[in-house]
């Protein structure tokens, strides 16, 4: 680009709210420079006026930023760690209604996946998980619940059996009843205040893109949002060094209990 990435990161961030310095460097200019090559645009200048013009490449920016690939049951094996060692634990705490908080939800899949696990040991009418995310686009697509075949592959058959109404070939819609217990919200992890007394906190995939300080901070705010030996359950690249200066002990791989009050 013929001009400057820090005045351009200045610009997006009054335009968006999503400060780019929080994110690795690296890794987002070279994908922020890629986007901005395919219009044939050269300068960080041109391509913010374009953006503040255009809606359809406002939005596409947004959602290419915060990268918003998910599944159901990602990481099956972790979720099976979920089901038979966390969520008895939880439930032994804390009782049966449990305050659940899914962190960067993107498409839903994750939330969703979240009431389906639930829906086993409790009835639907008393499940409720909150999801968030920064990019409203990427939330009204989750409420939409709309989903291919491939984002399902790791879901256990039972549920999609249970909770899925088949459109096509590879396409297929949650029911409703499964959406009525998921809370989405409109939330940026970098600047907003944190639900409280949370039992269980989901954070996958989303702080492998920020910068270190950012992370710290965040892994902070979520320990202030847990209550006392509650559980963060984070991605599979996403493993905590040294958890207790965070306030953490590691619990199970890619789970760590909040230790102190
Ligand atoms: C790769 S997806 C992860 C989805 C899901 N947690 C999973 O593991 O499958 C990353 C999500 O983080 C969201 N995100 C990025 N920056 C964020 C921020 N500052 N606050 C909240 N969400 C953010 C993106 O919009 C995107 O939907």
């Amino acid at each position: 680009m013929v001009d400057s990435y820090e005045m351009f990161k200045e610009q997006i961030l009054k335009l968006t709210t999503i400060d780019l310095n929080s994110y690795k460097e690296r890794q987002m200019k070279r994908r922020i420079d890629a986007l901005i090559a395919k219009h044939n645009i050269s300068s960080y200048s041109t391509y913010v006026t374009a953006l503040k013009n255009d809606k359809a490449m406002y939005e596409e920016f947004v959602t290419y930023l915060t990268i918003n690939v998910s599944e159901f049951y990602r990481n099956p094996e972790q979720w099976e760690i979920l089901e038979k060692d966390i969520y008895p634990y939880l439930t032994n705490q804390f009782g049966k209604k449990l305050k659940v908080w899914s962190a960067a939800c993107s498409t839903g899949d994750e939330p969703y996946s979240l009431v389906m696990l639930l829906s086993k040991y409790m009835p639907l009418n008393q499940i409720r998980v909150i999801a968030t995310d920064i990019d409203k686009q990427i939330l009204e697509k989750a409420q939409g619940g709309i989903y291919n075949d491939k984002s399902l592959k790791g879901l256990p058959q039972e549920f999609i059996n249970k909770y899925f109404t088949q459109l096509s070939e590879k396409s297929f819609k949650i029911n409703d009843e499964i959406k009525r217990c998921v809370e989405f919200k409109n939330h940026n992890l970098l600047k907003d205040p944190y639900p409280d007394s949370c039992d269980l906190i989901v954070c996958r995939n989303v702080l492998i893109y920020f910068t270190e300080e950012a992370k710290m901070d965040i892994y902070k705010k979520f320990n202030r949002a847990l209550k006392k030996d509650g559980i963060l359950f984070v991605g599979s690249t996403e493993q905590i060094i040294q958890p207790q200066t965070l306030g953490f002990a590691s619990h199970k791989s890619f789970f760590y209990k909040k230790i102190g009050d």
